[in-house]
């Protein structure tokens, strides 16, 4: 049955794939978020014949007012800060668009009777060593004047205000957490676009510290899939969204490098050095997916070198895309 759904935060990475999956499927969906479209999104826009609406999260008046003019079947909530310059740079925002942007958004649904797919993240899951994480496994953080856990420790407590209300509200919603997912649109500020990006402009691509850290890399196009497929059935609880393909960064560098047909040497970058002791790395970042697999069926299935086959074909069909800035360090 076709649906109609909101996406807040759907002019972000993740947002721009989903609309053009919901399209595919027929669904309908309006776009909510704080940003002001550039060219390249407007286009976007035009062309899916999307409802754009400005605001901010943190607003629930424009949220109660969009939902007494709508009729939603369900409601994707994408927006946040993502990337670690933002952690470091802005925490306050970033934790409070998590945390007040998911409250409204949370009573906004239940008061109009609307499924909640929230969007949380492996970093929920900090820097506990005992992987691979199942959707119960324990959050284990670093201290709180390290400004990186500002986004994980907020997403935390959004996923519990999520499960509270669910309980005593009769909120109906999902948590998803995803782990590293890449692929078309995605900012180049994150190891595998920001790589592409580079090594199709000849510059050098950048590897942070040794290079040695893991993490279990998840093609875009997998983890819509995912999306779709529990908001549909309206899963409740926590699950992961995540690839068993685990690659070092090394790996990606090398991978990138063969897709993009370049001989360029990696530059090494010193987090410790530049960061001293706001940056704190994750080693290890491996997802259990049994849940969704034996509940739904669903399995990333795009191995990473198709992934980055699939993305720079993207690139060299969408060169707009690499006139963004690559440049920033993390
Ligand atoms: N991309 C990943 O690998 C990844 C991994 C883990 C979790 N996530 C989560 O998935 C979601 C989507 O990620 P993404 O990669 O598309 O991020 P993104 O940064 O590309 O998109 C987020 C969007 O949210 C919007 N936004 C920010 N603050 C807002 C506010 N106050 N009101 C309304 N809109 C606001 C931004 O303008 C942006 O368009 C996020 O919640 C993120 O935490 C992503």
């Amino acid at each position: 049955m076709l649906k109609k759904y909101l996406i807040i935060g759907g002019l972000g990475f993740v947002g721009k794939n989903l609309s053009l999956y919901l399209k595919e499927l027929g669904h309908s969906f309006d776009i909510l978020d704080i940003k002001d479209p550039d060219k390249q999104e407007q286009q976007f826009l035009n062309d899916l014949e999307i409802t754009y609406i400005k605001g901010d999260v943190r607003d629930i008046k424009i949220l109660r007012n969009i939902f007494s003019n709508n009729s939603y079947d369900g409601v994707f909530h994408l927006a946040s800060y993502v990337g670690i310059r933002h952690y470091i740079s802005m925490p306050e925002e970033v934790i409070m668009t998590t945390i007040a942007g998911t409250l409204n958004v949370a009573q906004a649904c239940y008061e109009n009777n609307i499924h909640l797919l929230f969007t949380s993240t492996s970093e929920v899951l900090g820097k506990n060593n005992q992987v691979p994480w199942k959707e119960n496994a324990n959050r284990v953080y670093g201290s709180s004047d390290i400004e990186r856990w500002s986004y994980g420790s907020s997403k935390g407590v959004a996923e519990q205000l999520i499960l509270g209300l669910s309980k005593t509200k009769k909120l109906s919603a999902t948590i998803i957490r995803f782990f590293n997912i890449y692929g078309n649109y995605q900012n180049p500020i994150f190891v595998v676009p920001k790589n592409i990006s580079n090594c199709m402009k000849g510059l050098r691509p950048l590897v942070y510290d040794s290079g040695n850290q893991t993490r279990c890399f998840t093609y875009v196009q997998d983890a819509l899939i995912a999306l779709e497929l529990l908001m549909s059935t309206k899963k409740s609880g926590i699950y992961h969204i995540g690839s068993n393909f685990e690659h070092s960064v090394s790996e990606v560098i090398s991978c990138i490098i063969k897709n993009t047909d370049t001989s360029l040497e990696p530059e090494n970058f010193d987090t410790e050095k530049k960061y001293k002791n706001t940056y704190e790395d994750i080693t290890r970042r491996v997802p259990d997916v049994t849940k969704i697999k034996e509940d739904l069926g669903w399995e990333a299935r795009t191995p990473l070198d198709e992934g980055i086959k699939l993305t720079v074909e993207w690139v060299k069909l969408n060169k707009w895309w690499l006139n963004l800035d690559s440049s920033v360090e993390i």
